[in-house]
């Protein structure tokens, strides 16, 4: 982590031409164990915070310009700190720190003019939260020492890009990337918005596998899951109007739905289900019930929920073919990213060669592994 932040000082001062040594700011990725698509229905998540990570160096400049450079894009922009206001989205990366800064100034916080210098570790499109930590470590820089709640810290980057970004995400990805703990996942209630710290067994070995696609319709699909569950939300409140959200509703409450909204509802009650029983059986050191519960909720995303695709389809049925392996599902929002996969440490050689050898001779190109080390939550990186 000090090694990064040294190369990142380094890289700002070359591009910046200066001879100032900014401060550096860390945001981890994120990948969600269980409990997926409940989180904007106000429910149970599972995620862990990444090792990788989103770096951002930060030094102030007196001339009332920002000025961000994104090592991954190669691209720079600048705004001044005066225009903050008006400013309008465009449509790339530079939205997620324009939208940060927006959301600072209209919760109060003063925003100086500075450098910014980027550079994530965290694949993007990958379903490992690349945008939360770019928002996060974004805010860090901004702050660039001054306290801030973390819980308000996490509303107002999940604010970001909510209204800046316009994708109507839920609070996981900025929560677990500001709160996560080293060798420990975070079951977080999205309605209290407090969380348990969840120790997994040791001899649990947890991989990510990247499909290495992000499939189009993701976004437009995540819309139209929000909007269903309302629907369901809605249609259900008309007899039993204690239902807030589906977080709320139980299986007898699916009698009063039907067709897709039915769907819908019944994916997101049973998974926050799953959250409960995945802790219980992760307290057990219960890897073979861990598995099952994965594979349970691939099988309600991929046909409940219909935020699978191929890819991640294959990636599940080669993995849990394979023994030792307890079980897979996809993490993340979906139509590509990532897979997360449970096995015991000794086949993960072994898995790691078979998924890539079947994976490639599918698709035609390799998949990513990434192994799943519980780290620590954002903050400053100390060099
Ligand atoms: C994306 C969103 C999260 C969450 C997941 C699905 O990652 O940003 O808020 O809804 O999808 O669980």
């Amino acid at each position: 982590m000090a090694g990064t932040a040294r190369r990142l000082i380094e890289a700002f001062q070359r591009k910046f031409q200066t001879e100032l040594v900014p401060r550096v700011y860390r945001a981890p990725g994120r990948v969600n164990l269980i409990g997926e698509h409940t989180d904007y229905n106000l429910g149970f998540v599972l995620p862990v915070a990444l090792e990788l990570a989103c770096y951002v160096a930060v030094a102030p400049r007196d001339d009332g310009w920002i000025r961000v450079y994104s090592a991954n894009m190669d691209q720079e922009r600048s705004w001044p700190v005066e225009a903050l206001e008006e400013l309008q989205r465009s449509g790339d990366w530079s939205d997620y720190v324009a939208g940060v800064a927006v959301q600072l100034h209209k919760a109060g916080v003063a925003i100086h003019a500075c450098d910014l210098y980027i550079d994530s570790e965290v694949p993007t499109g990958s379903g490992l939260s690349s945008s939360a930590a770019l928002e996060v470590s974004t805010a860090l820089a901004f702050l660039d020492g001054r306290p801030m709640d973390p819980l308000e810290l996490a509303r107002i980057c999940r604010a970001a890009e909510v209204e800046f970004v316009g994708m109507p995400c839920g609070i996981m990805d900025q929560y677990i990337s500001i709160f996560g703990r080293r060798n420990a996942a975070l079951k977080i209630d999205c309605r209290s918005l407090k969380f348990d710290v969840v120790r997994l067994p040791e001899r649990a070995q947890f991989v990510a596998v990247n499909t290495m696609v992000k499939h189009e319709l993701g976004s437009s699909a995540y819309r139209d899951r929000v909007r269903e569950c309302q629907e369901a939300v809605t249609r259900i409140q008309s007899r039993y109007p204690s239902v807030q959200s589906l977080r709320d509703a139980t299986l007898e409450h699916l009698g009063l739905l039907d067709g897709v909204v039915l769907k819908r509802a019944r994916h997101v009650i049973t998974e926050n289900e799953r959250v409960e029983r995945f802790v219980t059986a992760a307290a057990r050191a219960d890897l073979v019930e861990m598995g099952r519960l994965f594979v349970d909720s691939h099988r309600s995303l991929q046909y409940d929920y219909e935020v699978s695709c191929e890819e991640l389809d294959f990636l599940v049925d080669t993995a849990i073919a394979i023994p030792g392996v307890y079980g897979a599902r996809m993490t993340g929002g979906g139509f590509g990213g990532c897979t997360v996969n449970l096995m015991a440490p000794s086949v993960a050689e072994r898995f790691r060669q078979e998924i890539a050898a079947k994976y490639r001779e599918r698709f035609g190109f390799e998949p990513a592994f990434y192994p799943v080390v519980p780290s620590d939550g954002a903050g400053p990186v100390v060099v």
